[in-house]
């Protein structure tokens, strides 16, 4: 079976890769300790199946100070323990030419042309692949086509700051949608796959 590659992408209305405070954000959705359902579908319906998590090094070194276990508040959902207890025990790429040493366990650190690792992940043996940011690499994956599909989350903010993640592109890129649904404080969850016909 092929491993399929996933890019993540949360983002506001007008493309922004930053989280920003808007009506209802911080409301869990279900009890505390559950997940709602744009984490369940990124994350927690997925532990079973993905074995890799590829990082850009800004992204990587962030959720090594917010997710792993160690680095945990103990008033954190269950959840979230949960998230990092798959985090730290999934094979975690970094993608950087300066860092030398992850310093995370279950990590290592590639670098060169995206589509080429890419290909050598996919030759590796193992289950899924999620990238998961920053809007940089999520980019280059739309970019050059290299995602199989793409979960985005849209915050119901126009924040006018924060990392883009649109530039311009020479081809246009179609995608066919696979789902869609809508959180209680409006953000929406939209899975998407490539189109490559
Ligand atoms: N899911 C997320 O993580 C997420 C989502 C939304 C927003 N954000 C926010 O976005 C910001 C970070 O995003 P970003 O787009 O600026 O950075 P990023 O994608 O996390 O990291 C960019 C770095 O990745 C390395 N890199 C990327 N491609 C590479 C390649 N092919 N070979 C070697 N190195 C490669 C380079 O590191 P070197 O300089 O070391 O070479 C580059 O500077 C943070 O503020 C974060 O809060 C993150």
């Amino acid at each position: 079976m092929t491993r399929k590659i996933t890019a993540n992408i949360y983002m506001t209305i007008d493309g922004r890769g930053a989280f920003p405070k808007y009506p209802g954000y911080d409301i869990p959705t279900g009890s505390r300790d559950e997940p709602d359902e744009f984490f369940r579908s990124m994350w927690t319906d997925r532990y079973d199946d993905v074995t890799t998590v590829i990082m850009g090094r800004r992204s990587f070194v962030g959720h090594r100070k917010t997710h792993s276990e160690k680095n945990r508040k103990p008033t954190d959902p269950k959840f979230m323990f949960e998230y990092s207890r798959f985090l730290d025990r999934v094979d975690k790429v970094c993608l950087s030419h300066r860092l030398k040493n992850p310093n995370w366990e279950n990590s290592r650190v590639m670098k060169g042309d995206l589509a080429t690792i890419v290909h050598k992940l996919k030759r590796e043996k193992g289950g899924n692949i999620i990238a998961e940011g920053g809007p940089r690499l999520s980019f280059e994956f739309i970019r050059r086509d290299l995602a199989d599909d793409y979960w985005f989350l849209v915050m119901p903010v126009i924040y006018g700051q924060g990392p883009r993640y649109w530039w311009p592109l020479k081809e246009q890129r179609n995608l066919k949608l696979l789902s869609s649904s809508h959180m209680p404080y409006g953000e929406l969850v939209l899975h998407y796959e490539s189109n490559r016909e």
